[in-house]
């Protein structure tokens, strides 16, 4: 016993970033990355005052109830939706996130997607590499413009803003729906229009969700509002799982209700909806939008110090990236 509290962190993390937690806490880590049922949660934090965890690990009141040293949880990540914030405070745990680290490694990944799936770019590299390339069609491979089309966003917070910011160099036009309407300034800065979600969704010719999860969320995007899109759209998901129901995406991509789309996120992931991987006209990658070097050194660095803030010690930020 070294005296210090114990802190558990749930996934392997860059060592030099957590470095300064040890002068402080008696440092445990995950070796590995993998998603821990319940019961092995629980198991983990036994004795845990500080846990730094990441999105599949869900601590709700059943956890607390069997976690009674908890007092800080820091979450990988500025969505936080596998966090009972409810059950958190009434058990008196603290919590933080990661914002604002991330918004424009977001942003850019969200313009990989769209211009991706827009171009047809997996589904071309896996022809190539099937060895199909043996002559070329001039009407072959046909993918849509994104420069001088309707780009469409729903949710315009942070990250949807730095996508956006992108769009005036391709000369794409931005319409947008959020709960709250911009600053006109701030519209006027992206040349951003605010629509109703119903023009949204029959405007867009790409649309991207950078909604929250909430229960409201839920399948915001369902079989209705897919086929209110226009039949040539793509739609991109970089916000979570569950806000698309991927069993009607699936269906409304075999049917060609829309044209195509490309997802960061799954309702059930790691699990991936399986009509979703038998279709072409989806680009699929794992949750990696916030995955720069950079920028998982930003997260990383920001809940070590949200975890030493919480527990009256000063902030280590500002380590140089590499
Ligand atoms: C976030 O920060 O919420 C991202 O989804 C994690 O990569």
């Amino acid at each position: 016993m070294s005296g210090k509290p114990k802190l558990w962190i749930s996934r392997p993390l860059f060592p030099d970033v957590v470095e300064p937690l040890h002068e402080y806490f008696e440092v445990h880590a995950e070796a590995e990355e993998r998603v821990l049922p319940p019961d092995a949660l629980v198991s983990r934090l036994a004795g845990v005052e500080a846990a730094i965890v990441g999105l599949a690990d869900r601590i709700d009141a059943d956890v607390l109830a069997k976690a009674p040293s908890l007092r800080f949880v820091a979450n990988l990540g500025v969505g936080y939706n596998n966090l009972d914030l409810d059950a958190l405070s009434a058990a008196g745990v603290g919590a933080s996130n990661t914002p604002d680290v991330l918004n424009e490694t977001v942003a850019d990944y969200a313009w990989a997607l769209m211009l991706g799936a827009a171009r047809r770019v997996s589904a071309a590299e896996r022809w190539l590499r099937d060895g199909q390339w043996t002559s070329s069609r001039f009407d072959g491979w046909l993918g849509a413009d994104v420069h001088g089309r309707t780009l469409g966003i729903l949710g315009m917070g942070r990250i949807g803003q730095a996508i956006a910011r992108r769009a005036i160099g391709f000369r794409t036009r931005v319409i947008y729906h959020n709960r709250s309407r911009l600053a006109p300034e701030t519209e006027r800065e992206y040349a951003a229009s605010y629509v109703d979600k119903d023009t949204l969704l029959r405007e867009s010719d790409h649309l991207i969700l950078v909604l929250p999860f909430t229960p409201a969320n839920r399948h915001a995007i369902g079989a209705a509002e897919l086929a209110r899109m226009k039949p040539g759209a793509i739609l991109i998901n970089i916000a979570r799982g569950g806000i698309v129901d991927d069993a009607a995406l699936a269906e409304a991509l075999a049917r060609g209700t829309i044209a195509g789309a490309a997802l960061d996120v799954f309702e059930g992931e790691p699990a991936v909806h399986p009509a979703l991987l038998e279709l072409d006209n989806v680009l699929l990658s794992p949750h990696i939008a916030s995955a720069s070097r950079d920028t998982r050194r930003g997260m990383a660095a920001l809940a070590v110090d949200n975890v030493l803030a919480a527990f009256g010690h000063g902030p280590h930020a500002g380590r140089p990236p590499t």
